[in-house]
């Protein structure tokens, strides 16, 4: 197998690590700055030896490198500085992720392609447009990551491992996320049974922010370690056919009564990409408030510059 992952950042350095110390695919790593990729890439095959793999690590400035790459994955794109959304990256994004991909579905026409830059939703929407692929096999990070720090701020709440918590959280990777308490459980037991409402309140809000705060305290970067685990999830659940349920940002055409637009639901993940798109019950208010961040997107999508 053969991960391409475009960005030599800090998200896509550290999800490099991870995929190639997992062992089971050669990875290139693509950046446009001269030296960082092969600096990057030199540095983590020499822990080889050490750590006891077998496959490669390239660092490369050059597509063609990446012919025939099963999985891309597009980190490129500038991060927020404190006090930014993620909304607020769209025209610098937009040109970045619209060259990235085209170049990527010329080089590996048969790829999945999982977008990471933000604002991921529209982003995504974009890559898919730009790439010419089925909806499918472009796809991008949002629920895994944000259901994780749901999961981490309920397990810290309760005194539990994280491990012992299921939850999902839909819609938009931004302030119009939605976060869904009522189908939380701990260890099989419903969330709401074991905390008060006005908790529950707190950890969704937390949840919602929980990007902005990691940001407020690096001041440099926005968050890499969490986001890059929830990649390497989505990765293996492809590498490995796993047909795993999780929930991911994708192009909708009727389901939960949304169409022509991307944002976070549940899909199951498997060697073609999305196998399956997944129709949770939801309630009214539920249903509306993925309608309202459904809107959200919209609106980004529409604000996206015209080259693009
Ligand atoms: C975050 C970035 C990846 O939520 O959007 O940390």
């Amino acid at each position: 197998m053969k991960i391409t992952i475009i960005g030599a950042g800090n998200v896509g350095a550290t999800l490099a690590q991870r995929l190639i110390e997992r062992d089971f695919a050669d990875v290139v790593l693509l950046d446009i700055i001269e030296g960082l990729p092969q600096g990057k890439a030199l540095d983590i095959q020499q822990s080889a030896p050490i750590l006891g793999f077998t496959h490669r690590i390239l660092g490369t400035n050059r597509y063609e490198d990446t012919d025939g790459s099963d999985v891309v994955v597009v980190t490129s794109g500038i991060a927020r500085k404190p006090g930014m959304t993620r909304e607020e990256l769209i025209k610098i994004n937009a040109g970045i992720v619209s060259d990235v991909v085209a170049k990527t579905a010329q080089h590996s026409p048969d790829s999945i392609i999982i977008t990471v830059a933000n604002p991921v939703d529209a982003l995504t929407y974009l890559a898919l447009k730009a790439s010419g692929f089925s909806r499918h096999r472009v796809f991008g990070l949002s629920g895994v990551l944000d259901s994780a720090r749901f999961a981490s701020f309920i397990a810290q709440e309760l005194n539990v491992s994280a491990t012992e918590v299921s939850c999902f959280v839909l819609g938009e990777h931004g302030q119009n996320m939605v976060v869904l308490p009522r189908l939380a459980k701990v260890k099989g037991q419903p969330l709401a049974d074991l905390v008060p409402t006005t908790t529950i309140a707190a950890l969704s809000q937390h949840t919602v922010g929980g990007g902005a705060e990691i940001v407020s305290l690096l001041k440099t970067s926005s968050a890499f370690y969490a986001p890059s685990a929830a990649i390497l999830k989505m990765v293996l659940a492809v590498a490995q056919d796993k047909k795993e349920l999780m929930p991911v940002a994708a192009y909708l055409t009727g389901e939960y009564g949304l169409s022509d637009v991307v944002i976070g639901v549940p899909v199951r993940l498997g060697k073609n990409g999305i196998s399956e798109f997944v129709e949770l019950e939801l309630t009214f208010d539920e249903k509306e408030e993925l309608a309202a961040s459904a809107e959200a997107v919209r609106q980004q999508i529409a604000s996206l510059p015209d080259q693009c």
